[in-house]
Formats: C-alpha cells, sequence, structure tokens
C-alpha cells in the first residue's frame, strides 16, 4: 500500500509558506485536541526559512502545547552558521513565546556522530514514552529534498536508508557537508503528516524525478507514510519540468 502523494504548485516560495502556515495550524489544532500536544520535526536548509519567518509572526498558536523536534542536524557547535538549531533559533524560536522544554535539538557537544545520534534517539524515546522496538508518531514532519535526492540527511547509498530499528543515525559526510545525525525513515514513515517543501529551479529536474519517474534510488521516494498522506508542495521553478499539469494554488 502506498500512501497518497499530492503535488501543490505555487506561485512562489512566499505563497507555498503561507500554505504551510495554515496547515500547521488545522494540524497542531487537530493533535492538541485530541491528544494535548502537538509534536513536529523540522528541516533545515533555505527553503523553509520564509515557513519559519511566517510562523513566527502568526499570533494565537499554541506553542505551549507545540514540540519542536529537528529532522536533522550538522555535527557543529550550535553557534556555526550550518547548525539546523542556530538557523531555527533566529528565525522562529527567538522570536516565538515557547517554553524551553518544549524545544528538542540534536546535542551535538558530543565525543562523536554516532553518540550525538543516541542521545537524539534516547530523547525521542524519553519524550513519546517509548517501549521497546516501538517508534514515535509525530504529527507533522517538513522535509525538503537536495537536488541529489536526499532528504532529512538521508542520501543516495547511504547504509542509513537500510535502518530498520534505530529512530536517529549518523550521517558520516565530508568536510564541506559536515557529518550529520538525523531521523531515520521508519521514524519518518510512521508521521501523520509529511510535507516536502521544494524551491527554485536547481530543484526542477530532481523534482521531476521524484514525482514521476519515482525514481527509488532517491531517498525522498522512500518517503511512504504508512497511516498520513504525503504532501509535495512546490513553487513554479521547482515544478517547471513536471509533463503533467498541476493544480495551482492561489493564495
Ligand atoms: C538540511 C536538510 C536537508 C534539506 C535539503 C534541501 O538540514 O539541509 O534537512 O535535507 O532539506 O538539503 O535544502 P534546501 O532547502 O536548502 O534546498
Amino acid at each position: 500500500m502506498t500512501s497518497p502523494r499530492t503535488v501543490l504548485v505555487f506561485r512562489n516560495n512566499n505563497e507555498m509558506a503561507g500554505f504551510m502556515v495554515r496547515r500547521w495550524v488545522e494540524i497542531s489544532q487537530q493533535a492538541i485536541g485530541q491528544r494535548r500536544y502537538f509534536a513536529v520535526a523540522l528541516s533545515g536548509g533555505r527553503t523553509p526559512v520564509g515557513f519559519y519567518r511566517k510562523l513566527a509572526d502568526t499570533g494565537k498558536l499554541r506553542w505551549d502545547r507545540t514540540h519542536i523536534f529537528l529532522v536533522d542536524e550538522r555535527f557543529v557547535p550550535f553557534s556555526h552558521q550550518d547548525s539546523n538549531y542556530g538557523m531555527l533559533r533566529s528565525v522562529l524560536l527567538s522570536r516565538i513565546n515557547i517554553p524551553q522544554e518544549n524545544i528538542h535539538p540534536v546535542v551535538t557537544e558530543e565525543p562523536s556522530p554516532e553518540s550525538s545520534a543516541q542521545r537524539y534517539e534516547d530523547a525521542l524515546k524519553e519524550f513519546f514514552a517509548l517501549s521497546v522496538n516501538r517508534f514515535p508518531q509525530f504529527d507533522l514532519i517538513v522535509l525538503g529534498i537536495g537536488e541529489d535526492g536526499h532528504t532529512a540527511s538521508l542520501f543516495p547509498g547511504s547504509e542509513l536508508l537500510k535502518e530498520k530499528y534505530h529512530l536517529a543515525g549518523a550521517a558520516l559526510l565530508d568536510e564541506v557537508r559536515h557529518h550529520r545525525i538525523t531521523l531515520t525513515l521508519p521514524v519518518i514513515n510512521r508521521s501523520r503528516n509529511v510535507f516536502f517543501l521544494v524551491s527554485g529551479k536547481n530543484k526542477a529536474g530532481v523534482f521531476r524525478r521524484v514525482i514521476e519517474d519515482r525514481d527509488s534510488s532517491l531517498p525522498a521516494v522512500l518517503v511512504a507514510p504508512k497511516e498520513g498522506p504525503v504532501t509535495f508542495l512546490a513553487d513554479e521553478e521547482a515544478s517547471d519540468l513536471l509533463t503533467v499539469r498541476r493544480k495551482k494554488e492561489s493564495k
């Protein structure tokens, strides 16, 4: 059974961000109504920055009942310019009234990416009160797609793509991209909602391979949640090479 996949095209990143804020409002209200809290995992990268800024400007969100996790992180200090937590702090977290204990960064003050991943996994198990061999269920996971088809820090050909038991893992990369810590596919694929945000003409080629070719060598294609829908939000530039005309969303 494959999960339903929806592609929505927007004129630009700003309209895409506005739509994502509205979905956040709906999904968080439903989660808080049903389970008293809303658990979300957010990605780094440039594409979602406009969305995070808009979220910070949105009034009446229940930040006291929102728990923010990271989809992935570079193995660098929070003060490093490539830290996802550092980016989130400057565009979102420092601008909202959220209790510190509701923020769940990947702690990188560890001797190795592997121990950092283990620490993150332990934190997830504790927050979600998981018994052995159980996986957490996020209400929402927001992902991006790299030009090589990676998502989170799951890169093409990585051994991590075969992970079946761990919630978090270490991706050992090069000096430029940094070693990273990432949620694994079993966690992503249990989320109640998954949204991809894809923007810019440099993504047009890979976006077509993900949406139309469904090229399974691309990690983004392996995101297929068991229960919830997966929705791709893209701007016109990123959708330029799709052969099927997609419905355009208006503001
Ligand atoms: C990160 C990610 C990564 C990202 C893609 C797309 O921390 O960089 O989580 O998977 O979403 O590389 O990045 P852009 O949005 O910058 O294109």
